[in-house]
């Protein structure tokens, strides 16, 4: 007989997991189909055999390197429970600044906002659904991850969002758009963090790009020159490192304004600037 409580202590066996814990909460609470909260409700609760068996058989997988995400098939990304599979990265909650940053920039009521390589629609989504006068339009080139993100921008019922499937800005001839946002790959091929972690069951398509990790965002930067509006804004997730190198990047096509904006750890993380020399401020000169 396993008991909630029980099953809990079974963390100590993750030992390769910096979040053994969490991990083993979430996957039970899977199981249960409860909250993670009831867990710690009612820890003399007793699991079916059913039940004990697949926890057992989702902890051997978790020992093994997947990510919970993928066992559970959903994760959390700011206030959405967001559909996950392997055809795209797992959302990260670093990933989140880029959602707080572009609610800050000084943009029109009726913004039109572009996400370029939305896998599961994170950044779409969370944009869309805190600002719906905003019209947002997220790009794939992975079919199944414009489905993926189709799928959650139906279930949270976000109506001005739409997903389609793009080469970067292949399928967007003609349109212009106010904010550019991206989370590109950008990891370099020979990066030893690919063999570490979750990272290890997520698509090279999502991850890995040439040129030392710069090429996609290279593209997109030079990209969105035809698609930003004068005083429109350009912003890209980036490795740790490469902050000044994606600063000179947007300098070479043309973008001023440019600052780079700190993740919770302090690593210069986001990369933003705008087009056009003048920029199109409400209200006070803000530092961003
Ligand atoms: C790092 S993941 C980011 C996913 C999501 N935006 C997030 O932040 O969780 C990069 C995404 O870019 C997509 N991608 C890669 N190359 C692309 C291209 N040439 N055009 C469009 N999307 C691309 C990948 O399929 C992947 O979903």
């Amino acid at each position: 007989m396993t008991t909630v409580k029980a099953a809990l202590q079974r963390a100590s066996e993750l030992q390769d997991s910096d979040s053994a814990r969490l991990d083993t909460e979430l996957l039970l609470a899977f199981v249960l189909g409860k909250d993670r909260t009831w867990l710690y409700t009612w820890p003399e609760k007793i699991l079916t055999d059913e039940q004990a068996a697949q926890f057992a058989q989702l902890l051997e997988r978790r020992k093994a390197g997947e990510p919970v995400a993928h066992l559970t098939g959903r994760r959390e990304f700011w206030t959405l429970n967001l559909h996950v599979d392997p055809n795209t990265l797992i959302p990260r909650p670093d990933t989140e600044l880029m959602v707080e940053i572009a609610l800050e920039l000084p943009l029109p009521e009726r913004a039109q906002v572009l996400d370029l390589g939305t896998g599961t629609g994170a950044i779409a989504l969370a944009i869309a659904s805190e600002m719906p006068g905003w019209q947002v339009t997220a790009v794939d080139r992975v079919e199944a991850a414009v489905q993926l993100a189709e799928r959650n921008r139906a279930e949270h019922g976000i109506g001005n969002a739409r997903v389609l499937v793009s080469d970067w800005y292949e399928q967007l001839a003609g349109q212009k758009y106010d904010l550019i946002v991206s989370n590109p790959p950008y990891i370099a091929g020979d990066d030893p963090h690919l063999e570490q972690g979750d990272v290890r069951f997520e698509p090279s398509s999502a991850l890995v790009a040439d040129d030392e990790g710069l090429a996609d965002i290279r593209k997109i930067a030079e990209g969105a020159q035809a698609h930003l509006v004068p005083g429109g804004w350009l912003m890209v997730e980036h490795g740790w490192q490469q902050a000044e190198a994606v600063r000179q990047v947007f300098s070479e096509y043309g973008f001023g304004s440019i600052e780079s904006r700190k993740d919770l750890a302090g690593w210069e993380r986001v990369t933003l600037g705008l087009l056009g020399s003048e920029p199109r401020r409400m209200g006070s000169e803000r530092k961003l």
